[in-house]
Order: structure tokens, then sequence, then C-alpha cells
């Protein structure tokens, strides 16, 4: 199949490079957001995401003509819906909040009250984006066209959710136009590339559809494309990162079990590891970022019956802030008026991505118990934070602590010379919950190091 024009629904992470791409490789794109902000700032040649490379990617999809935007969808040959599935919590006494992970935490706090009872603490996806996207496609759609749904999304989303709406148009799903799912696996910080060079998985809802799907892909993508069907795709999206998940829980099992047993927990999974078929992750404060900690919960609510492992493992991670404070407890003694270093806010090493970040939760949890926390993130220097106390420097952070707490392990945070640590603070004990630091160096400089999963510390 051929196409000239593409429509592309949501411009953020995956829908402005995708829309980009296609145009650069020689497609007619119209790309749509329903926030006048961001089509406003893009047409005025901004950006309103950090991604490496973007700016200059937008900026020759647009000088070449091929790339419009816009807050209305148009006729085109295919449509790709790009647009966020944020989960919802239910809170014990019955409100929902929302979380989107790409929002503010005053945003993410906001609550809509009414939650059903039944209902009470099962996160659930929140399909208004994509049921809207498909809706305002519907007066567009014509015979032979092709729609993909790229955004994550429960199992059957395509076939229960999408198609029925599309089908409004007075056409047929797979009889009078294609309908597929296509997952994006990116990586954020290397989206560029990994757009054009990533294995890709294209389910339609029948043959044809997936391979309408496969030659759209197919203008811009060099990795290999599968071809399956819709809900398949959904899954292999799905199990992907729930398979991290479990497996991450499994290592904070193990580290929560070898403090209690008096084993170093890093030590047991370096031996266990030797083993040709084991190769168990690293355990640390929980599970952040905005795709492996609410991914599973799609398959949770969709089975809650057949899930129990994902829903345990879940709250494992979860719950692993929390194991971080009783760490800090032990370490320190009473929490209240200590003053606590907390160095690192991210999700993981290296990245300034603070959304669903358990280094937050740990930090709040502790200021919670009345500790006097000073946070120190080093690459996102100038970030607030409600309720958070962030310094700019190390030093700030360090200068009247009586503990530091280590919960992301970025590469200056490896740097660290511990005698040079002792000059900057009075502090002689620190926790290190992502084994960064080699204990020797810190005792020999004056310091108790307590290390998540070890037993016996300090
Ligand atoms: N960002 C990633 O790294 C990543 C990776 C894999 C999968 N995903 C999935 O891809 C989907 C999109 O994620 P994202 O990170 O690009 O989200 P995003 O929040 O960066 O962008 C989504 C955009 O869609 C717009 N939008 C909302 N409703 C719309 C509508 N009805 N029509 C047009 N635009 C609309 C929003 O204004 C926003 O600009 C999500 O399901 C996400 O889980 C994201």
């Amino acid at each position: 199949m051929n196409f000239d024009t593409v429509c592309i629904l949501g411009l953020g992470y995956i829908g402005l490079p995708t829309a980009s791409t296609l145009a650069t490789h020689g497609l007619r794109v119209i790309g749509v957001d329903v926030n006048p902000k961001v089509v406003a700032t893009l047409r005025n040649g901004g950006l309103h995401l950090h991604e490496p490379g973007l700016r200059t990617l937008v900026r020759a999809a647009l000088q070449s003509g091929n790339l419009s935007v816009s807050e209305t969808p148009a006729e085109a040959d295919a449509f790709i819906i790009a647009v966020p599935t944020p989960f919802r919590r239910t809170t014990e006494d019955g409100r929902q909040t929302m979380d989107d992970g790409r929002q503010t935490t005053d945003d993410r706090r906001q609550t809509v009250v009414g939650g059903p009872s039944s209902m009470l603490n099962t996160p659930r996806a929140d399909l208004s984006y994509v049921r809207a996207a498909a809706e305002a496609i519907v007066p567009h759609l014509r015979r032979g066209n092709l729609v993909i749904l790229e955004a994550t999304s429960p199992p059957r989303t395509t076939v229960d959710v999408v198609a029925p709406i599309l089908e409004r148009s007075g056409l047929k799903a797979g009889a009078d136009f294609h309908l597929a799912y296509s997952p994006e696996r990116v990586l954020p910080g290397q989206i560029l590339r990994e757009l054009i060079e990533n294995a890709r998985v294209i389910g339609g809802i029948d043959r044809p559809s997936a391979e309408a799907g496969r030659d759209l892909y197919a203008t811009f993508v060099r990795g290999e494309i599968y071809l399956t069907d819709a809900t398949t795709a959904e899954m292999v999206k799905l199990m992907e990162n729930t398979y991290r998940d479990v497996n991450i829980a499994i290592a904070n099992t193990f580290a929560r079990l070898s403090e209690r047993f008096g084993v170093d927990v890093w030590e047991a999974i370096a031996l266990a590891n030797r083993h040709p078929r084991v190769s168990i992750l690293r355990p640390g404060p929980g599970v952040g970022g905005h795709c492996i900690s609410v991914d599973p919960w799609f398959l949770v609510e969709a089975a809650p019956d057949l899930a129990q492992l994902i829903a345990t493992a879940r709250q494992v991670n979860d719950t692993q802030p929390r194991f971080v404070v009783e760490l800090t407890r032990r370490a320190l003694g009473d929490l209240f008026g200590k003053r606590i270093a907390v160095l690192g806010l991210a999700y993981k090493p290296d990245v300034d991505d603070l959304r669903e970040s358990p280094a937050i939760e740990v930090a709040h949890l502790l200021q919670a118990e009345g500790a006097l926390v000073k946070a120190y993130e080093p690459y996102k220097v100038d970030a607030a934070l409600e309720g958070l106390t962030l310094v700019p420097t190390l030093e700030a952070a360090l200068e009247d602590a009586d503990a530091l707490l280590l919960l992301v392990g970025h590469r200056p945070f490896r740097e660290l010379r511990p005698s040079e640590v002792a000059a900057l603070t009075p502090a002689r004990l620190v926790v290190d919950t992502v084994n960064l630091w080699n204990p020797a160096p810190w005792e020999a400089a004056g310091f108790a190091v307590y290390r998540l999963g070890v037993g016996g510390n300090g």
C-alpha cells in the first residue's frame, strides 16, 4: 500500500519524533495536538519537550514543507494515535488520583472525587484520550485508510474500544479500512535512533491491516518488522515491561530476605549469576519512570483473577521506598529531627527524569517521619518539587547533614572521594541503596556504611 499523507494525533515524546521522521522521509504529515500551546510552540519554531536531536529534526521537517501542525485532524491515507494512556489510582478514602507520569506533582495529586468503592486501590487505565482521538478521526475516515494505535493500552483495546468508535463512520474495520496496533519501545534520550533502528511489531485486526502497517513503517524503520494480530501486539508491549518489573521485584525481595538472614545480597546475586541460566537484576529503592511502573497495572486491571503475581510484584516495588526508610531508621535511630542529605532523585542513573521516581517518595516518607531532608539531583539542579527542599549543589546538601542517603547511582556520585566528602560534612554515616560505593574507603574515611540488602549492616 502507498501512503502520501499521514495524520498523527498526539505530538508528545512519541508522536512528534514519528511525525518529523515520516516527514523527512518524504511523506506529507499533519501533526495534531489538542493542546493549543503545543501547536503554537511548534508553529513558532519552538519545542515543548526535551529529546536530543529533536529540535533539528523538527526544524528540518517543518522547513521541508512536509510537516504541518494543527489542533484538528484532516483527511489522510493513514492515522496514527500517539496520545497518553495514564492510569488512575483509587485511594483508600475513595478518591481517584490521576497519574500520567508526565505532569507536575501538583497536577498529579489532583483528585477526582467519587471512585466506586469496589475499585479501591485498583489502578485503571484511562483510555479517554484514546477514545477522543478515535472520535476525532471518524469524520475524516475514508475507505482504504489505515489507522494505527501506538499508545500503550490494555489488551483488546484496538478491537474492543478503537474499532467500534471508528465504525461510527459507517465503514467496517477490516472490510473498509485497515486497523492495527504497533507498540513503541523507544528509550527516552535515544528516541530518534531507536525509532528507526528498533525491531517493530505490528498487529493487525486482520492480515491486510498488518501488511498495510508494515508498508507505512517500512518508509523509515530499518529494524526487523514482525507482523502479528492486534491483541498479541498489545500484549507484547505489556509483557516486556511487566517482565522487567517482576524481575526487579524478586531482586528487591532477595534484598529483604538477605537483610533478615545476615547475607550480602549483592554478593549473593553476583554468585547466583555465575549460573549459566540465571540473571538476577539489581535491587534498589523501587521502580519508577512512566512505563515499567505503570504498564503492569494494565494487565492486572484486565484480568485481576489471573495476574496475582504481577500485582504482587507491583506491590513489592511500590513498597520498596518504605523499606528504604526502615533501613535508614535502623542506621540513624529515630528519624525525627535528623538531617538527611538525599543524593539523587531521578528514577534511574544518569537521566534527569523524575517521573514516578521512588527516590522522591523516599524523600517524602522521610519527611513524614520528621526528618529534615535536603535533596540534591545533579542532573536537575533547577527542579522545584512541592514539599521538598532541593539544593543546587552537593556542598549545600552535605554541609549540616547527619547522614547521606544515596538513592540513584549517578556517575557524579560514583566519582565521589570519601575523604573529600568527609571534609564537606559533619555526617559520619552513609546509607547506600544501590551498592554504588565500595564500603572500605568510606569506612577508612570515618563513615559507618549501611547498604540495602546487607544483613548485619554498619
Ligand atoms: N515516551 C515514551 O518513551 C514512550 C515509550 C513507549 C510507549 N509510550 C506510550 O506512547 C503513548 C504516548 O506517550 P508520549 O510519551 O508521547 O505522551 P506525551 O504526553 O508526551 O504526549 C501526548 C500528546 O498527546 C496530546 N493529546 C492528548 N489527547 C489528544 C487527542 N485526543 N488528540 C491529539 N492529541 C492529543 C497531548 O496534548 C500530548 O501533547 C503513551 O501511551 C505512552 O505510554 C511512550
